[in-house]
């Protein structure tokens, strides 16, 4: 069996929440018990509504924010435990591209700098050789090498996309975390960067875990997709499998949402009731059993665990 090129298993990530005189009131658990296998290769999907925790999760693999729990294997190592110098080592191999596009780039620097500046970081090429590398990613990405001569503001956003895919791949990850990777593109622009991001798994053999609240994109591109709810995968497994034989009350409510041709709805029987609860504030048991229409007593007693069934995982006591 192919091993396992990330792996994530039990991660916590928690937010405190402050009250006045900076008191903690409590904590949002943005990331809450989340494991999975991330396989060489894969195109691996997150999906879930804004604020279920899918950039905190990338974020907390990627090193960004530290772990309250759980740990994160790379290459054979627990890479949550290395000291700072030995995680930078690891953490070069795993990049995240940034949800705002703008963010990555600083918008005082020109593009060129911008793309020098990991390579200066992280490597001891001298300047002609960095130059060298940046002008063929560039050309990877579909970019001229007169956009190392613009600010951010002068480049569209589909550009600046670009822009960030190239400061991140001339460092040579082997897995990139996209973060909504298409939000604010146009349709026609869309296809073209998913066409793009394809390419470049190919080109530089790159493993993707890919961040979209957006089921036809995710439906388009994953091979396995995690569905999440407020901080929790709650089912998992190869998209066409969740997509066509939904489990989980949420993914199937989910699925739902989305409008078809001629106004047709994939399921009818499923809808989300209410609000999303106060995520500083969960519901106890299962997490979801208050939009859930199947609740019963004990799921606000209990939190189901995610259990593989058949070639999916499930986190319900109701499954199907
Ligand atoms: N730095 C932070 N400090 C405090 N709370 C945070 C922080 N980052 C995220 N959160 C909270 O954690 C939860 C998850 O946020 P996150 O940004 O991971 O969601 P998301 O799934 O990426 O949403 P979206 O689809 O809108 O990007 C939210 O309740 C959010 O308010
Ligand atoms: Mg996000």
């Amino acid at each position: 069996m192919t091993e396992a090129i990330l792996s994530v298993r039990n991660l916590r990530r928690h937010f405190a929440v402050r009250g006045p005189f900076n008191r903690r009131i409590g904590s949002i658990k943005a990331v809450d018990d989340v494991s999975f296998d991330l396989m060489p290769g894969e195109i691996f999907g997150l999906v879930g509504e804004s604020g279920c925790g899918k950039s905190t999760l990338g974020k907390t693999i990627m090193g960004i924010h530290r772990p309250n729990g759980g740990e994160i294997w790379f290459g054979g190592q627990q890479i949550d435990l290395l000291l700072a110098a030995g995680q930078r080592a690891v953490r070069r191999n795993l990049q995240y591209a940034y949800q705002d596009p703008g963010a990555s780039l600083d918008p005082r620097w020109k593009i060129g700098r911008s793309l020098h500046e990991p390579l200066i970081i992280h490597t001891a090429l001298d300047q002609a050789e960095r130059e060298a590398g940046i002008r063929k990613i560039l050309e990877a990405v579909g970019l001229p090498g007169t956009h190392l001569d613009l600010y951010p503001h002068e480049i569209s956003g589909g550009q600046q996309r670009r822009v960030g895919l190239a400061r991140i791949l001339t460092l040579h990850p082997k897995v990139v975390i996209l973060d909504e990777p298409t939000s604010g593109l146009d349709v026609s622009v869309q296809a073209t960067v998913l066409s793009l991001f394809r390419s470049l798994r190919e080109t530089f053999q790159l493993t993707y875990i890919f961040i979209s609240h957006d089921l036809a994109v995710i439906r388009m591109m994953c091979s396995r997709v995690a569905v999440m709810y407020l901080g929790r995968i709650v089912e998992m497994g190869p998209t066409d499998v969740i997509f066509d034989r939904p489990q989980h009350p949420y993914t199937k409510s989910l699925l739902a949402a989305i409008p078809k041709i001629g106004g047709v709805r994939v399921t009818r029987d499923f809808w989300l009731r209410g609000e999303p609860p106060d995520p500083g504030n969960l519901p106890s048991g299962c997490r979801f059993r208050t939009r859930c229409p199947k609740a019963v007593d004990r799921c606000a007693r209990e939190e189901p665990a995610l259990e593989a069934t058949g070639c999916q995982s499930v986190a319900c006591f109701f499954p199907g």
